[in-house]
């Protein structure tokens, strides 16, 4: 026994080393810590237990001490964050650059069925250069396995990748199918292919950051959701998200202590300019309502005409959407449909109720938007606020114009409660684009034309756009002091959070993509 418990110790020893310690050097001075590192960090202190720990791809070697691969270049198993269990990865740059070979694929698979099966959350660190070369189509079959299972527990547990390294090729498909991608400054880099194919085949000239980094993938692409400039901030980030998340769809989101607003409610009466087209920042209204006034925002710099994010009212944990007038004057396009469509259906596939905050003055007219496609990504909106079956309430602050009206939230998508300001403005479209039409014989014909114009704007407005002609309908359940939007959204959250909702069985609908 003696003797099997010191060859036990020495292969344990020898696998938690990973590449050795030359190796960790080396990626210490990238500035990157090692995998083991980042899930201490990450999980709380002494909770993280291994699993896989002795996998081995050589079968001489997993009996001897002579081993060339420790861990197969991945770490697993599952720990707690703030107490809540979580599934984690990491895959370890220092054994075979953190390259994912058979072996190394079937332990991240076994943590994302343990996952899926005990409903917790999975994170995974992103650090790789990519399919062992070596393993051949063996690892790209490892690599399936991992989409596979990416896209069938889509919607059962949340799903969060950090990128903490190299991700490249087919790999980062891994990460475009989770809920969440973290990335670190500098050293977190994503493409499909590299700047040495891409000036190869179209002859432009990028760096690896410029192509793929941090900044590329929260600002151009949208493929990331949030950027930290080291490790330690984005591993703290991870686990503030997941404060919010439920472990899985069937659970709750998990509460929090209820906290009043830090910021003066009395000020929301001012921030809104009435009846113009200024612009200002909607979270100075979302921090004046919400719990504490914390906004935890998610792809906050991308598509800014929209702002979308995490926080709690009441102590209950809710998503919040809005469009945000100080970018393009809050108008929706292309990227910000996208981008709000994606957020709406996470939250509603893990219970998360919605609230809206509406200041939209259209669709953003361009031929690039129509040959974009902003029919098929405008219609995303009004799919995924349709489709949603959580608690949802709607609140009109200012413009709600056509088409835009409706894909925020309008009662016609479900709605639960729709609530508007006294500022709130809600017709077919905006004044100025409408008395040019109705008007337009009027406008001409009168001796100051640009004076009759603002007269009969005004009266527009007046007439065919105030909130109480949607709420002499039903279609606004109350107009309300902005002062008590607060009180208003803690009650209406009370009154529908048990809410049920059937639909007619279906496989899924067909979104437009
Ligand atoms: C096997 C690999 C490897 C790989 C790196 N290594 N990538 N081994 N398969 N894909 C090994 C290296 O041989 C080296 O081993 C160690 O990892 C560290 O690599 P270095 O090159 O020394 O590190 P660095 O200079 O930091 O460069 C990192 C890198 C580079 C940029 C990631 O290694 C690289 O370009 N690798 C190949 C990337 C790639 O093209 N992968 C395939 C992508 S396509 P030693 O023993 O010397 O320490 C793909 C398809 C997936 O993944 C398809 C899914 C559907």
């Amino acid at each position: 026994m003696e003797k099997k418990l010191s060859h036990l110790q020495q292969r344990r020893e020898k696998t938690l080393l990973g590449g050795g310690e030359e190796k960790q050097q080396k990626q210490k001075e990238k500035g990157k810590k090692t995998a083991r590192e980042r899930l201490e960090q990450l999980l709380d202190p002494e909770s993280f237990v291994e699993i896989g720990v002795f996998v081995q791809t050589d079968m001489e070697e997993a009996s001897s001490l002579d081993i060339e691969n420790p861990g197969e270049g991945v770490v697993t198993g599952y720990g707690t964050v703030n107490g809540k269990k979580v599934y984690v990865y990491a895959q370890d740059f220092t054994v075979a650059g953190g390259s994912l070979g058979e072996r190394h694929a079937e332990k991240i698979c076994r943590a994302m069925d343990l996952a899926a099966q005990s409903g917790a959350p999975l994170v995974g660190i992103n650090d790789s250069g990519g399919a062992r070369i070596q393993e051949g189509v063996h690892a790209l079959n490892g690599y399936g396995e991992i989409f596979y299972r990416n896209t069938i527990y889509s919607g059962v547990i949340p799903q969060i990748s950090v990128i903490m390294g190299p991700c490249a090729g087919g790999a980062v498909y891994s990460p475009a199918l989770t809920d969440f991608v973290f990335m670190v400054e500098e050293t977190g880099l994503m493409f499909i292919t590299g700047p040495q194919v891409i000036k190869a085949v179209t002859g432009e000239e990028v760096t690896q950051e410029e192509l793929g980094g941090a900044l590329s993938h929260n600002q151009s692409s949208g493929v990331a959701h949030f950027m930290d400039e080291n490790e330690d901030d984005c591993l703290e980030r991870v686990k503030t998200l997941l404060d919010y998340l439920p472990p899985n769809n069937v659970e709750d989101p998990p509460p929090a202590e209820p906290e009043e607003p830090r910021l003066d409610r009395e000020e929301l009466v001012n921030l809104v300019p009435e009846g113009s087209n200024k612009g200002y920042d909607v979270r100075d209204i979302i921090k004046r309502v919400v719990d504490g006034s914390r906004f935890f925002e998610v792809q906050e710099k991308y598509a800014a005409n929209a702002v979308v994010g995490f926080a709690h009212l009441g102590g209950q944990p809710v998503g919040v959407i809005g469009n945000q007038p100080s970018v393009m004057a809050g108008c929706l396009d292309i990227d910000s449909s996208d981008k709000i469509s994606r957020f709406v259906r996470f939250c509603d596939s893990f219970h998360i109720p919605l609230v809206t905050f509406v200041d939209v003055p259209g669709y953003l007219p361009g031929v690039n938007q129509e040959w974009g496609g902003i029919i098929r990504h405008g219609a995303k909106l009004l799919y995924a606020y349709a489709e949603a079956t959580v608690p949802q309430v709607t609140v009109i602050l200012r413009k709600a114009y056509g088409g835009a009206y409706l894909a925020m939230n309008s009662r016609a998508m479900r709605a639960d409660i729709s609530l508007a300001w006294p500022t709130a403005e809600i017709a077919v479209m905006g004044p100025e684009g409408a008395v040019n039409i109705i008007n337009r014989k009027e406008i001409e014909n009168s001796g100051d034309p640009e004076k009759e114009k603002e007269r009969l704007t005004s009266e527009y407005r007046e007439k065919y756009a105030n909130p109480y002609i949607a709420a002499s309908r039903g279609w606004i359940d109350d107009v309300i002091d902005p002062r008590d939007t607060r009180y208003h959204l803690l009650r209406s959250l009370e009154a529908i959070y048990s809410k049920r909702e059937k639909r007619l069985p279906r496989k899924h609908g067909n979104m437009p993509l």
